[in-house]
């Protein structure tokens, strides 16, 4: 459920229009509902309102700070996966008792930083990793506290590049090496073992996959309290899916009574750590078509936006509903949606059926929020996008458009070429 709905079929974001809004800062734009944002954070922290549990925004889905405020204000916390989205996380005033850093390849510098800050846990992906975080809070005089991110090798049934959990993944501790991992990790002096972790994927749209690793891991917590290990945190990392077309994912409370009805001979605490879920439907692109244009096999409509802006279709092949901001009778079209960059893969849709918009008319690409700006780049030197936050009536700028100032900025000319 979302706040972009049809008024006097003009797309409207909460109260306001969104061709208002363009009109005010010019296309393209990213354009988010705080409104559907709290509510998607709501209805996934309230589905575990139950027991004991941390929701960890993902800030990898979108790390806006005015974003990852909104998160931090109903309470959640953060998984990060850089010094980057660290600080992004501490500025947006998360505290540090609240984040998990999770990822593959942490550097020395970020694990320094990390513990500097004292963050509530490292989500540790190989038995290397477990001896530079030791080290380093041994030469700092600090314990780090830690959780180690299993592999459970479970299919997600998600696009490849965006499953994680498989043995071939490069992701998390192998299931068959876990317990060797974790005797390591009791054995290092400055490690405190207070978690078990996992991640199987992105934009699941079933619930089986998360269960099954769930079984995985809780076998795990069983031999490991044997051991005399106590997992006090089961992070069972992001990955709910959304409906970006016909895709029917489990509501949040269906995805909840799944886990609940797993864990609750488990004596821990339940961290979350969703991305997609709580901002994909909550943000759209809003672009301006620029030319259409009919060649002897088909229409393209060519707008301003481009794969540097968002580039989800390309990549994985997805589907974004692209919807008229402002809807009228016309004739329907099949066309390519294409951007104006110098590569045959700069297009949103391929051989979309649509009414036939006009020059100038502008278009919301649907389900945007997620994985949209974040992964924005500025190829063909294109400044990126601004990014606008809309509450009710009220409508920030909450990302200024990049200048062509700010594409050179910190360039240098060398001494021989001045
Ligand atoms: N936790 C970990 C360790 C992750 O790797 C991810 C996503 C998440 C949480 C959040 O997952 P979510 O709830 O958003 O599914 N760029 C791709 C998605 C890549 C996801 C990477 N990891 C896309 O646009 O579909």
């Amino acid at each position: 459920m979302h706040f972009f709905q049809y008024r006097d079929n003009t797309l409207h974001s909460e109260d306001v229009s969104v061709g208002a809004i363009a009109r005010e800062v010019e296309t393209p734009f990213y354009l988010y509902s705080y409104g559907t944002m709290e509510r998607h954070y709501r209805v996934f922290d309230s589905a575990f309102q139950s027991v004991p549990h941390l929701v960890c925004y993902s800030l990898k889905a979108n790390s806006n700070s005015a974003l990852v405020r909104i998160f931090g204000r109903l309470g959640g916390g953060a998984d990060v996966v850089s010094g980057g989205e660290l600080f992004r996380a501490l500025k947006a005033g998360i505290p540090p008792s609240k984040i998990v850093f999770s990822g593959v390849g942490k550097s020395a510098q970020e694990i320094e930083y990390a513990l500097e800050k004292n963050i509530l846990m490292f989500n540790v992906e190989s038995s290397q990793e477990l001896s530079a975080i030791n080290d380093r809070a041994r030469q700092m005089g600090v314990r780090a506290r830690i959780g180690l991110r299993i592999n459970p090798d479970v299919d997600p049934k998600t696009h490849p590049h965006i499953s994680t959990g498989l043995r071939e993944n490069k992701f998390g501790i192998e299931f068959g090496e876990a317990l060797s991992a974790f005797n390591l990790a009791k054995s290092l002096k400055n490690l405190d073992v207070i978690g078990i972790d996992c991640h199987i994927g992105s934009q699941l749209i079933e619930v089986e996959p998360f269960v099954e690793a769930l079984k995985r891991l809780k076998k795990l917590v069983r031999t490991l309290k044997q051991e005399g290990i106590e997992i006090r945190y089961m992070d069972l990392g992001g990955g709910l899916g959304i409906t970006y077309q016909h895709e029917a994912p489990p509501h949040p409370t269906e995805y909840a009574q799944a886990i609940l009805q797993e864990t609750n001979d488990l004596d821990v605490a339940l961290i979350f750590e969703p991305g997609r879920v709580i901002v994909g439907n909550a943000g759209i692109l809003v672009t301006r078509v620029l030319y259409i244009k009919r060649s002897s096999q088909k229409f393209f409509v060519i707008v301003d936006a481009g794969m540097n802006d968002l580039i989800r279709p390309p990549l994985y092949g997805s589907f974004q509903a692209i919807l008229p901001v402002v809807r009228r009778k016309g004739k329907e079209i099949v066309a390519d949606v294409v951007g104006p960059i110098c590569e045959s893969s700069d297009f949103f849709a391929k051989s979309r059926t649509m009414i036939e918009p006009k020059a100038q008319d502008l278009l919301a690409i649907m389900s945007a929020g997620a994985y949209g700006f974040v992964m924005s780049s500025n190829y063909n030197s294109r400044p990126r996008v601004c990014e606008v936050l809309v509450k009710g009536k009220t409508v920030s700028v909450i990302r200024e458009r990049e200048t062509y100032d700010d594409l050179i900025r910190g360039e240098k000319i060398p001494e021989f070429l001045k």
